[in-house]
């Protein structure tokens, strides 16, 4: 029996649910039972009630998975798989800007450690931002933390000049994606469409037909009547794009957009993940109640 094999049948033996972010490797994409953005992925979590989630991503979706899921045992198949822009602000950093904005409604992307999303009103994720500052109250500042990049689209979009950004917060796999690398593969391709990531800077952003979450662009792209699009994420997301549309082409923005956290979670992880039930993923109640809060009113605005 080769790995594949032996991970479906665990998987069936345990009652395990298997997620996978779409940056995830196309051998994960292919066992998983879902793949999905960050937040699809922990809503289908939460609607499927399995006793054990095993969730191939970075932390801060394992965690969310966990907030939604408190019954279920969530399982990350490794420990590395931690993400360079939840690092950027932790809980004290919240508690430190409260107190310098102390009338301001707080923000945060779900990109957040568990910690963070309970100190703050209210959550968003890459879909939803302008939607949920938009229904923020006028007359309070916002904070929004802690991506600065996805923070200066919101402002331009919402129309609102009180929104705080986080000067330290960024992804650097969407930071590092250059207006050159559009412009050239806009030569290459000049009937594509391009589809960006709204953790990309502005001017990457300007240069885009669609601004959407990794699920908005299978959406975006699935919609259109264009043939071939130019992904601005990482480059995971253009096999997941092939495989729902097959007929269609995708040109990724740069080979060198690469989440390594995200490339930590392999066959053989995968494996020993579901054979010894590693790592789990635990959070204090007190946490999960308030992060849970944060999320809940998210999902009320949608
Ligand atoms: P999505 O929610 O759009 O999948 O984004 C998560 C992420 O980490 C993007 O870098
Ligand atoms: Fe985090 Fe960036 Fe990786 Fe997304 S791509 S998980 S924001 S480090």
């Amino acid at each position: 029996m080769d790995l594949r094999e032996k991970i479906l049948k665990l998987k069936q033996e345990k009652d395990a649910l298997i997620l996978a972010h779409n940056y995830q490797l196309p051998e994960i994409q292919d066992v998983a039972d879902i793949v999905g953005d960050s937040l699809e992925l922990s809503r289908a979590a939460s609607n499927r009630k399995a006793k054990r989630i095993v969730f191939c991503g970075v932390v801060f979706m394992a965690e969310t998975a966990k907030i939604l899921s408190p019954a279920s045992k969530v399982l990350i198949p490794s420990l590395s798989a931690g993400c360079f822009l939840a690092d950027t602000v932790t809980a004290e950093d919240v508690r430190g800007l409260r107190k310098k904005y102390p009338d301001a409604t707080f923000v945060a992307y779900v990109n957040t450690s568990a910690e963070v999303k309970a100190e703050v009103d209210i959550c968003c994720t890459s879909a939803n931002a302008v939607k949920v500052v938009q229904h923020l109250p006028e007359d309070r500042p916002v904070v929004f933390l802690p991506d600065r990049n996805l923070g200066a689209y919101v402002q331009k979009a919402s129309g609102r000049d009180d929104i705080v950004l986080w000067e330290k917060g960024y992804c650097y796999v969407h930071e590092h994606i250059r207006k050159e690398d559009v412009l050239r593969r806009k030569q290459e391709y000049p009937e594509a469409k391009v589809i960006a990531h709204p953790e990309c800077r502005g001017e990457i952003l300007d240069l885009s037909d669609a601004v959407a979450s990794t699920s908005g662009m299978i959406r975006y792209a699935r919609q259109s009547s264009a043939k071939t699009f130019i992904i601005c994420t990482e480059r995971e997301m253009v096999y997941r794009l092939k495989r729902d549309l097959p007929e269609k082409e995708f040109i990724p923005v740069s080979g060198a957009a690469i989440c390594k956290t995200m490339k930590t979670i392999d066959l053989e992880k995968l494996y020993q993940t579901l054979r010894d039930e590693v790592y789990e993923v635990n959070l204090a109640e007190d946490i999960i109640n308030r992060a849970k809060g944060s999320i809940d009113r998210m999902l009320e605005v949608l």
